[in-house]
């Protein structure tokens, strides 16, 4: 198991082993985890603690967009896909992004650095095209901007960004 089984049960004991408290569980037991996911032998692990089927536990993790089923970047950016942003120039944002992290949509860079990944709208709109770094909003993007950015989050000073 990538993460501290002691550290997990930590968590089980503060939700009291109520399954009704899976999607909180998976995002602090997420939290645990620098590649920002939960892995299968974690998942199952939960699922028979809380005595969840693995279907089940495995049915909310594919659903809910904040848990991810695979390793993540230390910076995990998120393209959005819908219309609004697609329509405002989203495109040419994501052709930037994939020259300048050489990954594709889904994919990690080798020195664990960035993650690429779609999502739905997230109600940016008003700033479109819009993305998400770290759960951050980062709108009105242009391919400049975009270099900026990522330079920045290279050398670790995204709050000026
Ligand atoms: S369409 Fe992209 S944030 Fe709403």
């Amino acid at each position: 198991m990538n993460i501290n089984e002691k550290q997990i049960n930590e968590i089980l004991i503060k939700f009291e082993y109520n399954s009704d408290s899976l999607i909180p569980i998976l995002r602090e037991v997420q939290k645990l985890n620098d590649e920002k996911y939960i892995s299968r032998e974690v998942a199952i692990y939960i699922a028979d603690e809380i005595n969840v089927t693995h279907s089940r536990i495995y049915e909310v993790m594919t659903f809910f967009d904040a848990i991810n089923t695979e390793p993540k970047g230390r910076n995990h950016i998120q393209i959005c896909e819908s219309s609004v942003c697609k329509i405002n120039g989203m495109d040419s944002i994501e052709e930037c992004l994939v020259n300048e992290l050489k990954i594709n949509v889904g994919e990690v860079t080798k020195d664990k650095e960035f993650s690429l990944d779609y999502t739905p709208c997230f109600g940016a709109c008003d700033v479109a095209p819009a993305l998400r770094i770290n759960k951050k909003v980062y709108g009105n993007l242009t391919p400049d901007k975009i270099k900026v950015i990522i330079e920045k989050l290279r050398g670790d000073t995204i709050e000026s960004v």
